[in-house]
């Protein structure tokens, strides 16, 4: 296994711990690696009006980019779910903005098993030209 690609799935594995989901009961964690080497964390976080509810994925990006990053190179996600999950719809059009279509995207379960995609895989034909 690609030592970076562990790094990040164990940093997401303890990111998950930090999860408020008091309704879904469901903990997700990301790990979001910077052009610059640093790791940005994440967790999601539910609100009792669920459309406040912010992804793991999110949470890592949102925090990296207000300590001023906006380059990546990599993520990992992961819950407590024995099944792969993947980034949702929203955390695919957020990431849009900040990565490029060879971006590597670790969609992991709870045991750290995975499966890698790029970005492009992901979400293709998103570019909007404005
Ligand atoms: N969730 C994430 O944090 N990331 C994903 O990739 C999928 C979904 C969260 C949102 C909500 O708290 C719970 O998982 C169920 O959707």
């Amino acid at each position: 296994m690609n030592k970076t690609w562990t790094e990040l799935l164990d940093r997401a594995y303890e990111a998950k711990k930090n999860a408020y989901v008091p309704y879904f009961g469901f903990h997700v964690g990301a790990a979001l690696l910077g052009e610059n080497g640093r790791i940005y964390t994440g967790a999601n976080i539910e609100g009792a009006s669920f459309g406040v509810t912010v992804c793991a994925e999110r949470t890592a990006i949102y925090k990296a980019v207000t300590e001023g990053v906006q380059k990546f190179k990599a993520i990992a996600v992961l819950s407590d779910s024995e099944e792969i999950i993947y980034p949702c719809g929203i955390c695919r059009q957020v990431l849009s903005d900040f990565v490029e279509d060879d971006f590597t995207v670790i969609c992991g379960n709870s045991k750290k098993e995975y499966k890698v995609l790029t970005f492009g895989e992901l979400l293709p034909n998103c570019r909007i030209p404005i």
